[in-house]
């Protein structure tokens, strides 16, 4: 068990470590349309995403997901999984990522020891892609899971956001995608990250409307698979792809949340849906080399990480952030 447990008991065991702010696709549920980044001084390094890491792997952290933005747009990504792959007690390094530069990095990021990988996907249909991304372009997305594929990855995810009135219709199309190459599937519930407005409210759509779309063409059968994440999996009895579904407004996980995030600004993210954090970034640069002291943040962190989450409490302060200065 981990030594980084909060005072609810819940030891923390995953860390979500995002590697830059920056995107090379502006998604309509993820980011403005211009979107501010941050000054380059306010990132991490490479070294210092490194070392954090360290802290949490050598206190009992065994599974570790670099996350963005965009985690491919930052260069030398793959010295990073590199070295992240190298310690000692790490079980599981994954990655999210748009897939838009998969073709030219899959296999060396297999090679330097990453292995799973998690890519976004909400329509198959090129137009309706290029608008929901504002700019991405289906078939490098495409020919980057196929490159993913090729490179030897396999437990890859498909992640699709469903928006009523966009992409819907598309549920299945999707899910046969997913069949056809063996991959798991998980749909996701857009978040109410950023201003909320009735736009948005209006085009949620719920994983249980999902699941009934699916349920019209294909037989579900509740899966004990389990990612020590919030999805809950199913399963068709003619294939091996998993069906996941996370459902933030809709279903109440937290009380076995074994995660935190660390944002590209080195602030120890305790729950996504509220603003507490912990400034390491600080700590890392005013003492250099002290892990120990790193590690006494984290900790002293730790016992602010919240019961659970306000989504849907619509008395509630919104949470501001946007998901790219997240990790998603
Ligand atoms: N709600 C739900 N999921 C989101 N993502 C980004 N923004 C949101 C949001 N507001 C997810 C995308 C992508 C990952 C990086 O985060 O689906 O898979
Ligand atoms: Fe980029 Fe992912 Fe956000 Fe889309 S959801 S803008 S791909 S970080």
């Amino acid at each position: 068990m981990s030594q980084i447990i909060d005072q609810f008991n819940r030891s923390v065991e995953y860390l979500r470590l995002s590697v830059t702010d920056r995107c090379d696709f502006r998604c309509v549920y993820c980011m403005s349309e211009d979107p501010e980044f941050l000054p380059r001084d306010h990132v991490l390094s490479l070294e210092e995403l490194s070392w954090i890491a360290q802290a949490f792997t050598e206190m009992g952290v065994k599974k570790i997901r670099l996350t963005g933005g965009e985690p491919l747009v930052r260069s030398d990504c793959d010295h990073l999984v590199a070295s992240l792959g190298k310690l000692p007690g790490l079980e599981d390094l994954s990655m999210t990522t748009n897939g838009s530069r998969l073709s030219k990095l899959a296999q060396p990021l297999f090679d330097s020891g990453l292995k799973r990988l998690n890519i976004s996907l909400d329509t198959l249909n090129p137009e309706l892609f290029t608008q929901l991304t504002r700019n991405g372009k289906l078939e490098r997305v495409v020919a980057g899971i196929d490159a993913a594929i090729a490179a030897g990855f396999t437990k890859i995810k498909i992640n699709a956001v469903i928006l009523r009135g966009q992409n819907d219709h598309e549920v299945i199309d999707l899910v046969n995608f997913c069949r056809e190459r063996n991959l798991d599937i998980a749909f996701i519930e857009e978040m109410p990250l950023g201003v909320m407005d009735e736009r948005k409210q209006s085009r949620h759509c719920s994983s249980a409307e999902v699941r009934e779309i699916i349920e019209q063409a294909y037989t579900l059968v509740p899966s004990s698979k389990r990612t020590g994440g919030p999805a809950r999996y199913y399963q068709m009895p003619d294939s091996q792809t998993h069906i996941g579904f996370i459902s933030p407004h809709s279903n109440n996980f937290c009380h076995e949340c074994n995660r935190v995030r660390v944002t590209v600004e080195g602030r120890l993210l305790l729950c996504l849906g509220n603003e507490n954090s912990v400034d390491l970034k600080t700590i890392v640069r005013e003492h250099p080399g002290d892990i120990d002291k790193l590690k006494q943040a984290i900790l002293e962190g730790i016992k602010r990480k919240p019961k659970e989450h306000h989504f849907g409490k619509t008395d509630e302060v919104q949470v501001l952030r946007f998901m790219n200065a997240t990790g998603g």
